[in-house]
């Protein structure tokens, strides 16, 4: 019954697809780096994802760094490092070992980093994979990962542990963070709900799972949220069961490209888009 009460939606966008070509292999290493002009970006294997430069639409000369759909010919957008700091002309971003992804402002500014996530770790090298993570690897294990630290969207194969926000964006061009949140609460409750600007403070949920420990004797507090490879979303709880999100779909991970997202009016939106064959 709490399925009736959910603001998600299903929306198949039926669009002409067309082809694009893959440039690089996915993998990066130190030292690369990339610009922030027209057409920049590090593409996966498959080239279903690339990772670079977006110019935004209201000022031709700001760029977001970002992840999208590379096969979409509508840019879909699916993660984004600098929404509130849009990056001139001519930005670069650096894949350093001590630091791994900086970005740079022309006048040496740095708009955004990943040192603070790195944690004094060393990185080896950068990879755009086909799920749509971007990794940082640093003596064979991940250092960084895009999917840990998501924007407005989850991609099939994402999982999100407790108190890791999806944060709506401010308009659909506007990549600053908007007014909405979706959280698995440290009791295990995912919520979707409103915050006081500036303050991140979380207002009275519009939705909840009720999947905390506290909601029934019975019941077993949620412990993730997962976007599994056949597009479900749910609450996985800790003895394993299931709290379903989303309904039944029809069409397969191999034919479609799935991702759930945050919009910018906080409707929690699963989005399905038919691959090319
Ligand atoms: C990326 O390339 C480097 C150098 O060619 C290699 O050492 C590394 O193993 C590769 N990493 C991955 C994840 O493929
Ligand atoms: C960027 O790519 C698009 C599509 O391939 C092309 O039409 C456009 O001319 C390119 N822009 C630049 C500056 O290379
Ligand atoms: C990296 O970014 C953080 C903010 O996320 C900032 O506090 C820090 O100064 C930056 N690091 C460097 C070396 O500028
Ligand atoms: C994803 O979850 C759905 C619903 O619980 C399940 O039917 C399906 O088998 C799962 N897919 C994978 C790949 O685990």
């Amino acid at each position: 019954m709490a399925l009736a009460l959910f603001p998600l939606l299903i929306s198949f966008l039926f669009l002409l697809p067309v082809s694009s070509l893959a440039q690089t292999a996915g993998n990066i290493t130190v030292g690369a780096s990339l610009s922030a002009v027209e057409n920049s970006s590090w593409i996966s294997p498959s080239g279903d994802f690339a990772f670079g430069f977006h110019q935004l639409e209201h000022n031709k000369d700001l760029f977001l760094l970002a992840i999208w759909y590379n096969k979409i010919p509508e840019k879909t957008i699916v993660w984004y490092a600098n929404g509130d700091k849009p990056a001139p002309r001519g930005s670069k971003l650096h894949l350093t070992s001590d630091q791994g992804l900086v970005l740079n402002s022309p006048h040496g500014e740095q708009l955004w980093n990943t040192s603070q996530t790195i944690n004094g770790g060393v990185v080896d090298s950068g990879v755009m994979d086909d799920s749509g993570n971007f990794l940082l690897i640093g003596s064979n294990s991940i250092v960084w990962e895009s999917f840990k630290n998501p924007t407005d969207t989850m991609l099939p194969s994402q999982k999100l542990d407790k108190e890791v926000a999806l944060s709506s964006r401010r308009s659909e061009t506007n990549f600053a963070k908007g007014r909405f949140r979706m959280v698995l609460k440290s009791d295990g409750n995912l919520v979707l709900t409103t915050i006081n600007f500036p303050s991140d403070y979380l207002n009275e949920p519009y939705f909840e799972s009720k999947t905390s420990a506290g909601d029934s004797d019975l019941s077993s507090p949620g412990s993730q949220v997962v976007f599994n490879e056949s597009g479900y979303l749910f609450v996985l709880r800790e003895n394993n069961e299931r709290f379903r999100l989303t309904p039944t779909i029809t069409g397969s991970t191999k034919d479609f490209y799935y991702r759930v997202t945050l919009d910018f009016d906080g409707m929690l939106v699963l989005y399905s888009y038919p691959k090319i064959r």
